[in-house]
């Protein structure tokens, strides 16, 4: 499979750069600097590499640099910022190291007509890129020429079109940089060569092929929670595998209203996926009694989940292989400058901690996938709409949308505000223009009157972030026509709340969930 390989230096966008590589429909994979031989030794149909970004300086000593190789396979190179000052650099040339850095937007002029800008700007035409930089290029290695300069980057664009390679100062990676998508097309489908014809339907049956190569006649379990990724995973291996496969759907009692039958009849009776339901309300609640600390719940949560699975599992006669949804961003190995390592926010519960206990290998095929992919391949599958545009919903449920004590009737109230939240959403047409949505319940209780009387109940809050992958958010600007009419609704039908306020944090400083 013809590929694109991207060297990481430790910029914050390089998934961008695998992203946009993929949108033209050429396969691409990063690797970081200090394991990319191992990368370049092993792997086979690299058609291009891509240097990208990075905060060091090329100056400093004992710098990043990209592996000598890079240089001699005689392939297409095209260097993003970091990428660009450290192919120059090793190719010869020198980079001036500034304390003046240059971030934003930039009037990008191409001087020379060239592949890489060629029917995106034309020679002596100029349009407005986006910079991130500190250290520029300062001497040119030999058979180099600048091809588009900008007024603080004489070395904008640089290029040896006898080798092909190629060097920009700016980020074409970045939204902001709006020609930038077509500069990589440029790149790996004309100067690279690539077909461009990596598609779902393609990946779909590669995936199919190395599931049944690598599981045999083996049964594989698979936690399936109705999310996005578990779903998918779950289609996929029932198409590759049948009845190897045997899913199981563990009911904390702390799901969202509806949310048990709409899974278990979506997957047993309509996919018809073997699929165990296990009931275990009583043992989650039991052991989160009394319990308010966060992070406490979450850690309760995740080993009872386990103790489950794990009794589940031997129920249905032991598997040898563990299905999980692993993705691309949880794959990639960060590449950290600063050393240590970072703090914990929330100790996220998935099914992470299995394999480990249960002494089950892995099958885990959407490691390659970015969660928008992972989308297109559920409807690849055929995976309903309901399925495929849900929102995420985190493993330990409604127990972190609740904070305080977790009990039955808290939770009652706030699966059907909730339930009412979303239902506004829906209505209104705002549920796929949202990332995630839902209602929190606080354990404040305010003073309010209804009808003639007073009364005491505890306050709802409610929660609508936009995102692309969940690490930065921003609160969504609801009409304050919907906002009434959704918090009338909750007051009027959810005994037991009297006060509803929206929160308009974003991520960072909070976080999308409360707990
Ligand atoms: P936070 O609250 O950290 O959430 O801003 C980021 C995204 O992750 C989801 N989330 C979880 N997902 N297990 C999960 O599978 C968890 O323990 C967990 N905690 C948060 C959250 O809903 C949001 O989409």
């Amino acid at each position: 499979m013809q590929k694109i390989l991207i060297i990481d230096f430790g910029s914050q966008v390089t998934q961008l750069i695998a992203r946009r590589v993929r949108e033209n429909g050429v396969y691409s994979e990063i690797v970081p600097f200090n394991t990319a031989q191992k990368a370049l030794d092993e792997m086979t149909d690299i058609k291009a590499i891509i240097l990208a970004g990075g905060p060091q300086s090329v100056a400093d000593k004992d710098s990043a640099r990209a592996p000598q190789k890079v240089f001699e396979m005689d392939i297409p190179i095209l260097g993003i910022c970091y990428g660009q000052q450290t192919m120059c650099a090793q190719l010869g040339g020198a980079v001036e190291k500034s304390d003046e850095r240059e971030f934003g937007r930039a009037d990008l002029t191409v001087k020379k007509s060239n592949r890489l800008f060629d029917g995106v700007i034309n020679e002596g035409d100029t349009q407005v890129v986006w910079m991130s930089h500190g250290d520029r290029v300062s001497k040119l290695p030999a058979g180099f020429e600048v091809i588009a300069t900008s007024p603080n980057a004489p070395y904008a664009a640089v290029a040896d079109e006898s080798r092909n390679y190629y060097g920009v100062q700016f980020h074409p990676e970045v939204v902001h940089t709006s020609c930038g998508a077509q500069l990589i097309r440029n790149f790996i489908i004309d100067i690279a060569g690539c077909t461009g014809d990596w598609s779902m339907a393609h990946f779909k049956t590669e995936a199919i092929n190395s599931i049944r190569a690598q599981v045999g006649d083996k049964k594989v379990i698979c936690g399936l929670s109705g999310g996005v990724d578990s779903s998918v995973v779950a289609m996929l291996l029932h198409e590759a595998i049948g009845d190897q496969l045997q899913c199981v759907f563990v009911d904390t009692g702390m799901m969202r209203h509806g949310e048990a039958d709409e899974v278990v009849s979506m997957f047993r009776d309509n996919y018809n996926i073997a699929l165990s339901h296990v009931d275990a309300t009583d043992l989650f609640l039991g052991k989160l009694e009394g319990i308010s600390d966060p992070e406490q719940k979450r850690k309760i949560i995740g080993a009872t989940f386990i103790d489950v699975f794990d009794a589940e599992a031997k129920k249905v006669g032991g598997a040898d292989f563990l299905a999980q949804g692993t993705l691309y961003p949880d794959v990639i190995e960060s590449v950290s400058f600063t050393g240590g390592p970072s703090v914990t926010i929330k100790s996220h519960h998935n099914v992470g901690g299995l394999p480990a206990r249960m002494n089950m290998q892995l099958v885990e095929p959407l490691r390659e996938l970015f969660k928008d992919e992972v989308r297109d391949l559920g409807r690849e599958l055929g995976l309903s709409h309901q399925f495929v545009g849900r929102h995420p919903f985190p493993g330990p449920g409604l127990a972190i949308r609740m904070p305080g004590d977790i009990t039955r009737d808290r939770l009652e109230i706030l699966r059907k505000a909730d339930r009412i939240y979303l239902e506004e959403i829906r209505n209104a047409g705002l549920y796929d223009k949202i990332w995630q949505a839902f209602a929190v319940l606080l354990p404040v209780r305010t003073v309010g009157v209804m009808g003639d009387s007073r009364t005491y109940d505890f306050v709802c809050a409610l929660r609508a972030v936009t995102s692309t992958d969940g690490m930065t958010a921003d609160y969504y600007p609801f009409e304050h026509d919907f906002l009434g009419k959704t918090a009338t609704r909750i007051i009027n039908e959810v005994n037991g709340i009297n006060r509803v306020t929206y929160d308009i944090t974003s991520k960072p400083p909070g976080t999308i969930e409360w707990e």
